[in-house]
């Protein structure tokens, strides 16, 4: 088949698959788009005003294209919509393996091979199956092997496609990508889902690659980005020793039109449910296949990660003139509601386990979900407003880059006397602290 695709389904209704599908079907008014999840109470969320994930312009999108070529139902209810669909995307969760082969490293296909089973079992003709999560390379041959089992006589060409939106930006970088990649054997199938993008994307900007180049390059584009913020993040500390500005050095770096300006921002750590992931499915893939040192070479990314929460946490806890320390910012970036492996995660985990009390304030993050991931969550609170987080603290650690926290009127805010602002994002107006006579301590600077 080398036309275009008229029915899609998409399974998962997660960050990536719920604004991934809506911007799809914004965009191409002519293709019915449904959208199925296992957990029922997600897709009830997807139906109502209350989105379950939270991204700049999504709540639009949505408005305008529910209900029209955009359905969100239940697995059980929608399972009927594989037999005619033209292209399913596979977009469930891949976390780190807890347990068995690989464990702490290798990503877990059981959410991606439940789909394949699911496919198999359903779909209809000939039906395109595309990798919108992203995979360790060689994801697709387990997947092929799957669909083979059908007992209906279908047929699949399987697709990586994976998705490299960021949170926080996700519409806008749906909408006005840098590049959409498309990774496949079988060029009919690769012309289909071209055909799809190609509505709002220009053709030089779609690359078509083997599928495991595919597969590989997702992993390789987030460790580059996760090993600058660690290349920045190692150089933060050497700042704070030697009275260097990271955000200077920065600065300076990323003027060279070789290196770029972005992704500098020295920081408490990175977080998110991609990068270290990923990182660690590449450390996998490299051991596997016997290249210890390139797996060294990566790992060193993840590494300096881990000593940037611990040494960001530690210095929290020295700095804190009583037992109670706010945390300002839950998510693992401004713009989202997504906490996972968020450094505040990390941070907080430290404090309480060190005898602190946490209260905690984020615009968006939902505190008891938050909480439910801590060991100990009896001395952790949550406020409603950074001011009521504020109050009685001996040190405040500002761990997500919330605008909200640019402007913080310290002057009123009723620390504790002698309390440390300890500022993981760099974003801390540094005069109204030390004029409302508050210590500061600021990720990459000996200052003040
Ligand atoms: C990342 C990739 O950017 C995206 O292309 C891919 O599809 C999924 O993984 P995401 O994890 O959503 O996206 O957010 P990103 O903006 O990459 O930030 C990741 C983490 O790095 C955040 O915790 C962020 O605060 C941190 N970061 C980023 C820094 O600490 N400094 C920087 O300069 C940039
Ligand atoms: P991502 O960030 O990759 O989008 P999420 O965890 O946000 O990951 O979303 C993945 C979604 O996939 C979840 O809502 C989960 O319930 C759903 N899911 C996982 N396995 C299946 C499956 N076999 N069938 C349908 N939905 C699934």
């Amino acid at each position: 088949m080398n036309s275009r695709p008229k029915k899609i389904v998409c399974i998962g209704a997660g960050y990536v698959g719920g604004p991934t599908m809506a911007v799809i079907a914004a965009r191409c008014p002519d293709v019915q788009v449904m959208v199925l999840d296992l957990n029922a109470e997600r897709i009830a969320a997807w139906n109502s005003d209350n989105l379950p994930v939270f991204e700049p312009g999504l709540r639009e999108i949505v408005r305008q294209v529910r209900g029209r070529n955009l359905h969100f139902h239940p697995q059980a209810q929608g399972v009927s919509a594989l037999a005619e669909a033209d292209v399913v995307f596979i977009s469930v969760q891949t976390p780190t393996k807890t347990t068995g082969e690989g464990a702490g490293k290798a990503s877990d296909l059981q959410y991606v091979e439940a789909c394949a089973l699911l496919i198999a079992e359903h779909a209809r003709g000939h039906t395109i199956v595309v990798e919108k999560s992203t995979m360790p390379v060689r994801a697709a041959e387990r997947i092929q092997q799957i669909l083979s089992t059908t007992q209906a006589g279908s047929t699949f060409a399987v697709l990586s496609n994976p998705e490299f939106l960021a949170e926080g930006t996700a519409i806008r970088d749906l909408e006005h990508p840098d590049r959409v990649l498309i990774g496949g054997e079988d060029p009919a199938a690769v012309a289909a889902l071209k055909s799809i993008y190609a509505s709002w994307v220009s053709p030089e900007k779609i690359l078509t690659t083997g599928l495991w180049s595919a597969e590989l390059s997702k992993l390789a584009a987030n460790a580059f980005l996760a090993q600058r913020v660690s290349s920045i993040n190692s150089l933060s500390a050497l700042c704070e020793k030697t009275g260097a500005e990271v955000s200077e050095v920065a600065k300076v770096v990323g003027a060279d039109s070789r290196i770029g300006p972005k992704f500098l921002q020295a920081s408490v750590g990175f977080g998110g449910s991609c990068f270290q992931k990923d990182l660690l499915s590449l450390i996998y893939l490299c051991e596997h296949y016997a290249l210890p040192e390139v797996a060294a070479y990566w790992q060193g990314v993840v590494d300096i990660n881990e000593w940037q929460k611990r040494r960001f946490a530690e210095a929290v806890q020295q700095a804190s003139v009583n037992r109670r320390v706010a945390v300002l910012g839950l998510a693992f970036k401004k713009d989202t509601n997504d906490f996972r492996e968020s450094a505040s995660l990390s941070v907080c985990r430290r404090l309480l386990q060190s005898g602190l009390e946490v209260i905690a304030y984020d615009p968006r993050v939902d505190g008891q979900r938050f909480a439910a991931e801590l060991a100990s969550p009896s001395h952790f609170s949550i406020a409603t407003t950074a001011a009521q987080a504020l109050a009685g603290a001996g040190a405040v650690a500002v761990l997500t880059e919330w605008d909200e926290f640019r402007s913080i009127p310290w002057a009123t805010a009723k620390l504790s006397p002698g309390a440390v602002i300890c500022d993981g994002r760099n974003i801390v107006d540094r005069l109204a602290v030390q004029q409302a006579g508050y210590g500061l301590r600021v990720i990459g600077s000996a200052v003040p």
